[in-house]
């Protein structure tokens, strides 16, 4: 059996190896040391926003800084129905309530015409307006900020950042991260920089990070003995995973420059009819953290299912498009506009396997494989087909 190939695995090396070493033996083995200063300020420089907060998850990210831009029961919260779970998990930690809205099909993040409607209707009909927007930047591409945010400004809603995916991506001369009132980073295993687990919150507003921060070691008060005024959480990032992502960051640009050579190598080894890929936005650059196929079965005479399963029988991991959240079981009662884009994508797409350590003989594998899928879908009455 061939070894397999994973989708995004863990790119680490000797930098991380020797500073993790560091704080092991400078006993900092604990969610605070100086390995987590340094990698806030490092992080901060690199995203081009003043002041960082790294907590243990980009969850964690997500759900304090709605909590600390006082979001809270009873707020309804607009996000893009085309993400992670975590995105709108977050939205409820705080006892708002998600309104979802599609995607745009030229940019497969939020279509900044239907977060328009929304607000305007909302303000035409008195109804309770927006509480803030959290957008996505989608598989590491950023959302059209130049319309999300003149929209956002115009009805006075504030923006928060999902940059999760997008730790490297550009728009215009700013990175993901840089757009709205704070932004949340993920480190999870498979993200561009990792840290096994983790995340950053960072903003251009030094008190809602300072905030952050305290809220994230239990909201303990300035006194000598254990007091709080405010319920905290147990989310700092610990010394030791610090350590590796300061060493992951110094090779930011290089799994950037990696991860869209995989990109452009795909376009050109998969130019076949009935094969697009998520289109990428003039306004800005994307990261490619993985790169994302639709696939028109009329013309490629496969489904992403088939070619999923041909993927699998060859030791190769691919994974659908994230399920849109108005499609998920638990977020059925959310309100919704649109949906059509988000639901072609899903029923459509795949993402293959895009890590910066991907080799050419293992991008190769992956090529032929999907070339090969629809003489060999005979491999589906094998697999599971969902
Ligand atoms: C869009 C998006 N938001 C949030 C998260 C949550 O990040 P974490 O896994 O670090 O909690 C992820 C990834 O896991 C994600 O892809």
């Amino acid at each position: 059996m061939n070894k397999r190939v994973f989708l995004s695995p863990p790119d680490v090396g000797d930098a991380e190896r020797q500073l993790l070493l560091d704080a092991f033996d400078s006993n900092w083995i604990a969610p605070l040391g100086p390995h987590v200063d340094a990698f806030e300020q490092e992080f901060a420089e690199s995203v081009g926003v003043p002041y960082a907060v790294a907590l243990s998850s980009g969850t964690a990210a997500l759900h304090l800084g709605l909590h600390v831009l006082g979001i809270g029961r009873g707020d309804d919260v607009l996000t893009s129905t085309m993400t992670f779970a975590a995105t709108a998990n977050a939205i409820t930690y705080v006892g708002a309530t998600p309104v979802f809205v599609d995607v745009a099909r030229r940019t497969w993040t939020m279509d900044p015409d239907l977060l328009e409607e929304e607000l305007e209707q909302r303000a035409r009909t008195g109804r309770r307006q927006i509480a803030a927007v959290l957008s996505v930047d989608l598989y590491g591409q950023c959302c059209d900020y130049d319309r999300i945010a003149e929209i956002c400004g115009r009805f006075g809603v504030p923006l928060i950042e999902d940059a999760a995916e997008a730790l490297g991506a550009t728009h215009g001369d700013k990175s993901a991260g840089a757009f709205g009132e704070c932004a949340a980073f993920s480190f999870n295993g498979n993200k561009i920089i990792t840290t096994s687990g983790g995340g950053m919150l960072v903003s251009h507003r030094r008190e809602v990070i300072d905030r952050v921060r305290h809220l994230s070691t239990q909201a303990r008060d300035a006194a000598p003995h254990y007091q709080h005024s405010s319920i905290g959480y147990n989310y700092r990032l610990s010394n030791l995973l610090a350590a590796v992502g300061r060493g992951q960051l110094q090779s930011l640009a290089n799994k950037v420059t990696r991860r869209r050579i995989v990109n452009r190598i795909y376009w050109r080894g998969l130019d076949a009819p009935g094969i697009e890929f998520m289109p990428e936005a003039a306004y800005g650059v994307p990261n490619c953290w993985l790169t994302c196929i639709t696939v028109d079965p009329s013309q490629f005479e496969a489904d992403r299912e088939d070619i999923r399963l041909v993927l699998e029988h060859e030791n190769i991991e691919s994974r659908p498009l994230w399920k849109p959240m108005h499609m998920q079981p638990v977020f059925a009662p959310c309100s919704m506009r649109g949906g059509r884009v988000s639901e072609d994508l899903f029923a459509r797409g795949l993402c293959l396997p895009s890590g910066s350590s991907l080799t050419p003989v293992e991008q190769e594998r992956v090529m032929n494989a999907v070339l090969e899928a629809p003489a060999r879908i005979s491999v589906r009455a094998v697999g599971q087909k969902s």
